[in-house]
């Protein structure tokens, strides 16, 4: 297949969840033919977050291999993933910095007519996955952004219930990445890069 669309997959992961989501989601990307930029947005290393990181556990969300993102990466991209970890029911500062650094290109209305679209994961169930992503999906309407949500446009959707984006529970760190999240996260990229080749065609 050929690779005539681009997307990248950005994320801030701090205990390696989100991460792992981004992963799955930039292997399903290549295989629908998409050429892919996975990127991370680099640890803000605050007390906060050193504080918050269960010990050992900091270099699972900061994968040395995956390069840092930029700017240039939503300006390549037809279709871009964004990931944050929820805090307090919101986007992850890092992730939120790294947006607040794209007024630049949204001045320019370089970040218009790309397909946009989000995940997360969170530590509870009721933890905040819905506001977190919908939060993501505010930016993205100020971008201009085609946003792509998955719906239940699928008979798998209804297991990971979320038709925000791919939302996973970690319950407190003792659930890795299952299935049923890994199934979500392929069928929203999948999504992503259908929507976004049809963009690039129009
Ligand atoms: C400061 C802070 C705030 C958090 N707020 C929430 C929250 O509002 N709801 C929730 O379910 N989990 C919350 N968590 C847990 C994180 O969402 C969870 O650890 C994260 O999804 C794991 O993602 P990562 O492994 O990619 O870092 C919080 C964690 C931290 C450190």
């Amino acid at each position: 297949m050929p690779t005539d669309v681009r997307i990248s997959i950005i994320y801030y992961s701090l205990t390696g969840t989100v991460a792992e989501i981004a992963r799955e989601m930039a292997e399903t990307a290549e295989k629908e033919g998409a050429e892919v930029r996975l990127r991370k947005v680099p640890d803000a290393a605050s007390a906060t977050e050193k504080a918050a990181a269960p010990a050992g556990a900091a270099p699972a969300g900061d994968t040395v291999e995956v390069p840092v993102a930029c700017v240039d990466d939503l300006l390549w991209a037809d279709g871009v993933l964004l990931g944050s970890p929820t805090r307090f029911g919101n986007i992850a500062g890092p992730l939120k910095s790294f947006l607040d650094s794209l007024g630049g290109a949204w001045q320019k209305q370089q970040l218009a007519d790309k397909v946009y679209s989000g995940f997360t994961a969170t530590g509870s169930l009721h933890g905040g996955q819905e506001s977190t992503l919908l939060a993501l999906m505010t930016s993205f309407h100020h971008f201009g952004g085609v946003v792509v949500a998955p719906g239940y446009t699928s008979p798998e959707k209804f297991a990971d219930g979320n038709p925000y984006g791919t939302a996973h529970c970690t319950e407190d760190r003792t659930r890795p990445v299952d299935d049923t999240t890994r199934t979500a996260a392929r069928i929203q990229a999948a999504r992503v890069v259908r929507f976004a080749r049809a963009i690039t065609a129009a």
